[in-house]
């Protein structure tokens, strides 16, 4: 099983704000993330999971928590309890490839597990409190660019590069 991680960031590695919801949008992209993430296992941090309340349709998220006493809003969606549960859950149902839509500590949790990162890299300087990253991983020598595409801006989504890395 392939584990690969989707995450659109702004400059410096920002993808989001611990007060929670996504500083921007950028149709293209939400185009990419549905298109990318359809007929996927999906794993998601709690917090990603309840913004994204009523948004995956037949898509299977596994929903990571140490709440034990926590329900989600569906009775097909499925919960983890550690990352190792959570690739263990996929794995065991056959899931070729198990996408990982963040938020930032479950991208942090899981990119040591990782194999592939689909990057949507925005031309944008966003300005939120508490910003919340993804990881630095360029520095660690694990990954080469194997894939780029530039995607100009137009009236509705800000110019951006979309990257595709792959562990070495
Ligand atoms: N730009 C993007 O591509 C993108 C994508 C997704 C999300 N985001 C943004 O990211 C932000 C949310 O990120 P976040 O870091 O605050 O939250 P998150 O990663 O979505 O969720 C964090 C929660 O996941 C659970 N968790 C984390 N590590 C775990 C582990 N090792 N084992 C078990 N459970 C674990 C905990 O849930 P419990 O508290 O229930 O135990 C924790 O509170 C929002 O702003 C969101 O919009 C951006």
């Amino acid at each position: 099983m392939i584990v690969s991680l989707i995450a659109a960031l702004a400059s410096d590695r920002v993808i989001g704000s611990a007060s929670g919801k996504i500083p921007w949008d950028h149709p293209r992209d939400r185009v990419h993330f549905r298109t990318r993430t359809a007929g996927n296992w999906l794993l998601v941090g709690r917090r990603t999971y309840d913004e994204m309340e009523g948004w995956f349709g037949k898509r299977i998220p596994i929903v990571l928590t140490r709440d034990p006493d926590f329900r989600p809003f569906s009775p097909a969606h499925r919960v983890a309890r550690d990352p190792a549960a959570a690739l263990a859950l996929a794995r065991g149902n056959g899931a070729k490839e198990l996408i990982v839509c963040g938020g930032a500590e479950i991208f942090a949790s899981l990119l040591p597990f990782s194999d592939r990162l689909l990057l949507t890299r925005l031309d944008l300087v966003a300005q939120v409190p508490d910003p919340v990253r993804f990881p630095d991983f360029s520095k660690s020598g694990d990954w080469k660019l194997a894939y780029l595409e530039q995607w100009s801006g137009d009236a509705e989504n800000i110019a951006a590069r979309y990257e595709v890395h792959e562990r070495v």
